[in-house]
């Protein structure tokens, strides 16, 4: 039989100490995970529990202290600096809280970024990030800047901007934390969206209407999962 449940993340008792002076903080105490192609799962808990620090591994941006991580059918965990960013650049889409948007430059340039550090700009790359920011109903946005946008349009760049390399996975870490709820609704909407087409995503939240879009929820308290 063939398997068509392909799973994007595989982590298994994935942990994270951190050094603080002379004093070890485990922030994660044994992660196991499989999410699978095409799901969207939220991950939930209070401030603290560790989901940034487990959406960083996740993303790549981060290293496990100890733990086996398998993202898309690549053990990550033996990987280089140069070959876990190159990997990260290719198969990962963040969004985050605070948008982490270039002030200066316009909103298709912002979404545009992400190819700067691959080959090189081409017309059908222009071409694309419009279609994107179209899409995601800033037609008439174009060349503003973010300072020129509210948070929820700020935000719809980001995901823009994620989307733009065609990710394996999407990662949003409280993507709504700062925006009103209708705008926070809206940016749900749009997960909800790209879910239906087929993308596989994690949200971290500690807002339960947010995870309510999620197919699945997840509960980490102090660094480990609870039923
Ligand atoms: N770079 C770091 N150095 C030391 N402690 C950290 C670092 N990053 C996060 N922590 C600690 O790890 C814990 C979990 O943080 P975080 O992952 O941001 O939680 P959450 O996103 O669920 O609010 C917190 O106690 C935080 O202070
Ligand atoms: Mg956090």
């Amino acid at each position: 039989m063939v398997n068509t449940e392909i799973l994007i993340i595989k982590m298994k008792d994935i942990r994270k100490i951190y050094k603080m002076g002379k004093e070890e903080v485990e922030v994660l105490k044994g992660i196991n995970l499989e999410v699978k192609k095409g799901e969207f799962i939220a991950i939930m808990g209070p401030s603290g529990a560790g989901k940034s620090t487990l959406m960083n591994i996740m993303g790549c941006l981060d290293r496990p202290t100890s733990g086996y991580y398998e993202l898309d059918g690549v053990d990550v965990t033996k990987l280089s600096d140069n070959e876990l960013s190159k990997i990260r650049n290719r198969k990962i889409g963040f969004v985050f809280q605070s948008f982490h948007l270039i002030p200066w430059a316009s909103a298709v340039e912002n979404v545009l970024l992400p190819l700067v550090y691959r080959n090189g700009i081409t017309k059908g790359d222009v071409e694309k990030a419009v279609h994107l920011l179209e899409r995601l109903g800033l037609k008439d946005r174009l060349n503003f800047k973010p300072s020129e946008l509210s948070g929820g349009q700020q935000q719809r760049i980001a995901i823009a901007r994620a989307l733009i390399v065609d990710p394996a996975l999407i990662l949003a870490d409280e993507p709504t934390g700062n925006l009103d709820s209708k705008a926070g609704r809206e940016v749900m909407e749009i997960f909800t969206e790209l879910n239906k087409e087929g993308r596989t995503i994690v949200v971290n939240t500690h807002d339960p209407e947010v995870s309510s879009y999620a197919q699945r929820i997840k509960i980490l308290k102090d660094g480990i999962f609870v039923e």
